[in-house]
C-alpha cells in the first residue's frame, strides 16, 4: 500500500525522493507527491496517477531545489485518487506523508473544525496534519507525542516542520517504517528496496518509536520521551534483487527465481539429511504437544497454507483448520493453549494476519511465522519465525513467495510426521531428498514457457474460465485462478473437480477455457471423469499433467506435461505452469503485469 520516504543530506533531495519512490512503486499506488524545504519554505507537489505525472507536473510548475524533504505514493482508502486526496498534506508550517488508517478521523475532524480548522481532502491523514498544526509549540517531539495521544489507528508517519528545516521527524505504529542509515545522509522508507542505491544499513522501527533525523544523526525515543537504542540492521540483499535485470517485468524475473528462492529456504534447515527447524524455536517437545494446527494467511499465502493442510495432515496425521485472516479474527475460533498457530506472510505487514496472530496469542496459542521480509511486524510479534529467504518479491502478483511458503510447509510437515513417529526415519530423508531436489525440477519446468504462452493465447477472448483439480491439485488450482485473475482481469473460479457437478457445470457453454490440473496419479481417473463432463458440453481443456500420466485422446485440448517427483510435492512443480499462464495472458492483453489494477503489494489495512 502506501510508500513514505524521506531525505535529508547533500544530494539533490528531489532527485532522491522520485528514485525513492520509484523502488516502492511495486506497493500499489494511485498518486504520488513530495514536500521539500526550498529556501525556508515547504514547497509541495503532487498529483494524481504516477510518478510521471508528477514529474510532468514539475516540469511546468518547477521542481522543489533542496536537500530535505518527504515523498509519497498513495493507495487510496478515504477519498478518490486525486490531486488533492494525494499527500502530502499539510500547511506551511507542517507537511506530513501517511502510510495507515486513522480509525478516529471522524470525531477529530469535527474537533478541529469546530477550531476553525478547515479540510480541502476526503482524507483521514489530513485530520493528523491539522492536529500537528493545532498542538505545535515550537518543540516537534512534544506536539507529535500529543498528536499520537490523540490518535487511533494504524500508521507510520513523515513529518517536517517548517521552522525545523534541518530535521525529518518520523513514527510508526501497525506501518512499516525503517530509517536509512547513510554518510553525511539519512532516509525514512516504508521499505529496504527504497534505500539500498543509496546505503545497506537501517534501523527498525517498533511500535510508537519516535525518530528526529538529521544528516549526522539520528535520535529515536518514545512517547515518554526516553531514549531508545537501536541495533543497525543491514540488508543482506543487494540492489540487483530489486531490480529486473534484463527481464521485461518483475513478474517473470521472480518465476525464474524460484528455483534458487527454493534453495534458500529448504537448505539451511536440512541437517544430516533431516529437516531442522531447530533456529525457529520448534523444539521436537513442543511439535509433539500440539493437537491442533491452525494455518491463518491472506490470498496466496491462504493457498500455499491449503497446500501445507493437505500435506501435514497427511503425513503427519495431525489436524489443520485453514483460515482466511480476515474471517478468522472474527469467527471467535476454537484456538487454546496446545494449539499451534502458523501464520504466513510475505510482507509480514497484512493487517488481517497480524490481527488473527494477535488473537492466537490472546488465546494462548503457540505461533510460528512463515515470513519473507526479515524484521516485519508479524516476524517479530510471532513466537517463532521461519523466514523464507526468498529475496525481494517486487511484482504484486506473488510467485516466488508462494513456492517457498510451500516449501516451508513440507520441512514443517517432515518434521512433524517425524516426531509423531508417522514416517520412519528413511521415509522422512527420501521426502527431505525429494524436496532439496525441486528447484532443479523448477528449472525444468520453466522449460514449458512455450507451451503456457500458447495456451494463454487460448484465454484471451474469454470472460470466465474454470479451474479444476482433487485434493493437492485443488489447492493449487485456487492459485492458478487467484494468479489469472489479479493480472489478467479475465474471471475465473477453482473448484474441487468433484464439486461441479452440484451446480457450477450449468457454466460451460462452447469453448469456455477449463484449466485442469493433475498430478496425483491416486484421483486420476476421477478427475478425467471429470474432465470429460466439460468437454463433452463442448469446454476448452487446457490441462496441466504429470509427464508419465497417459490419458486418452481428445480429453483435452491442449496439453502442458511437467516433470514429475513425490506426488505430495508436485505443487511446487505445477505451480509453476499456472503462474506462466497468467503472466503470458496478462502480457497478451497489454496489462500493466507488476502492477495490477486496484492492488497493492502488502496490504497494511483491514
Ligand atoms: C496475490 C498476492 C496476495 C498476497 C496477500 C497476502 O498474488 O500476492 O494475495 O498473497 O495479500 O500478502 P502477504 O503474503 O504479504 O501477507
Amino acid at each position: 500500500m502506501c510508500g513514505i520516504v524521506g531525505y535529508i543530506g547533500n544530494r539533490d533531495c528531489t532527485d532522491v525522493l522520485i528514485d525513492a519512490l520509484s523502488k516502492l512503486e511495486y506497493r500499489g499506488y494511485d498518486s504520488a507527491g513530495i514536500a521539500v524545504f526550498e529556501k525556508g519554505t515547504i514547497k509541495v507537489e503532487k498529483c494524481k496517477g504516477k510518478l510521471e505525472n508528477l514529474t510532468n507536473l514539475m516540469k511546468i510548475e518547477g521542481r522543489p531545489s533542496g536537500n530535505c524533504g518527504i515523498g509519497h505514493t498513495r493507495w487510496a482508502t478515504h477519498g478518490e485518487p486525486s490531486d488533492i486526496n494525494s499527500h502530502p498534506h499539510g500547511n506551511k508550517r507542517v507537511s506530513i506523508v501517511h502510510n495507515g488508517i486513522i480509525e478516529n478521523y471522524r470525531e477529530l475532524k469535527e474537533f478541529l473544525s469546530k477550531e476553525g480548522y478547515a479540510f480541502e481532502s476526503e482524507t483521514d491523514t489530513e485530520v493528523v496534519a491539522k492536529l500537528l498544526d493545532y498542538y505545535y509549540n515550537n518543540d516537534p517531539i512534544d506536539t507529535i507525542i500529543k498528536v499520537l495521544a490523540d490518535i487511533e489507528g494504524a500508521y507510520s508517519l513523515g513529518i517536517i516542520f517548517r521552522d525545523f528545516p534541518e530535521h525529518i521527524y518520523a513514527v510508526r505504529k501497525d506501518s512499516p517504517l525503517i530509517v536509512g542509515l547513510g554518510e553525511d545522509e539519512n532516509f525514512i522508507a516504508s521499505d529496504v528496496p527504497a534505500i539500498l542505491k543509496y546505503t545497506r544499513n537501517y534501523y527498525l522501527l517498533n511500535q510508537d518509536e519516535i525518530c528526529d533525523i538529521t544528516r549526522t544523526d539520528v535520535k529515536i525515543c518514545n512517547v515518554r520521551r526516553q531514549t531508545v537504542k537501536k541495533e543497525v540492521q543491514t540488508a543482506n540483499w543487494d540492489i540487483d534483487a530489486a531490480e529486473k535485470n534484463g527481464y521485461e517485468h518483475f513478474m517473470l524475473k521472480e518465476i525464474h527465481e524460484q528455483p534458487s528462492a527454493v534453495k534458500m529456504t529448504v537448505s539451511p534447515r536440512i541437517k544430516n539429511g533431516l529437516p531442522d527447524l531447530s533456529e525457529t524455536g520448534l523444539t521436537p517437545e513442543k511439535l509433539s504437544a500440539y493437537n491442533h494446527i491452525f494455518i491463518v494467511a491472506c490470498g496466496t499465502a491462504m493457498h500455499a497454507g491449503m497446500v501445507g493442510k493437505y500435506v501435514i495432515e497427511k503425513l503427519a496425521r495431525v489436524g489443520v483448520t485453514v483460515d482466511i485472516a480476515s474471517e478468522f479474527r472474527y469467527r471467535d475460533p476454537l484456538i487454546c493453549e496446545n494449539d499451534l498457530l502458523v501464520v504466513i506472510s510475505q510482507s509480514g505487514e497484512t493487517a488481517d494476519t497480524k490481527a488473527a496472530l494477535e488473537l492466537g496469542k490472546e488465546r494462548g496459542a503457540d505461533t510460528l511465522a512463515v515470513v519473507n521480509v526479515v524484521g516485519s511486524s508479524i516476524a517479530r510479534e510471532a513466537d517463532m519465525v521461519l523466514y523464507t529467504n526468498a529475496g525481494p518479491e517486487i511484482s504484486v502478483a506473488s510467485t516466488k513467495a508462494y513456492s517457498v511458503q510451500i516449501a516451508a510447509m513440507y520441512l514443517f510437515a517432515f518434521e512433524l510426521a517425524l516426531v509423531k513417529e508417522k514416517i520412519s526415519e528413511d521415509e522422512c530423508r527420501e521426502y527431505v531428498q525429494a524436496l532439496s531436489d525441486v528447484p532443479d525440477l523448477i528449472e525444468k519446468t520453466l522449460e514449458t514457457k512455450e507451451l503456457c504462452q500458447m495456451a494463454a493465447s487460448k484465454l484471451l477472448s474469454s470472460n470466465s474460465l474454470l479451474y479444476i483439480g482433487r485434493g493437492l491439485d485443488y489447492a493449487l488450482s485456487m492459485e492458478g485462478s487467484l494468479k489469472l485473475k489479479e493480472i489478467s482481469y479475465i474471471h475465473s473460479e477453482s473448484y474441487a473437480a468433484g464439486e461441479l457437478k452440484h451446480g457450477t457445470i450449468s457454466l460451460i457453454e462452447d469453448q469456455m477455457p477449463v484449466i485442469a490440473v493433475v498430478t496425483q496419479k491416486e484421483l486420476l481417473d476421477k478427475t478425467v471423469n471429470n474432465i470429460k463432463e466439460v468437454k463433452s458440453r463442448h469446454a476448452m481443456v487446457v490441462l496441466v499433467m504429470s509427464e508419465s500420466v497417459k490419458i486418452e485422446d481428445g480429453v483435452a485440448d491442449f496439453i502442458i506435461p511437467i516433470p514429475e517427483t513425490k506426488e505430495v510435492l508436485m505443487p511446487c512443480i505445477a505451480a509453476v505452469p499456472l503462474q506462466l499462464i497468467a503472466y503470458y495472458t496478462s502480457v497478451l492483453k497489454g496489462n500493466d503485469v507488476d502492477q495490477p489494477r486496484n492492488l497493492a503489494k502488502s496490504v497494511t489495512v483491514e
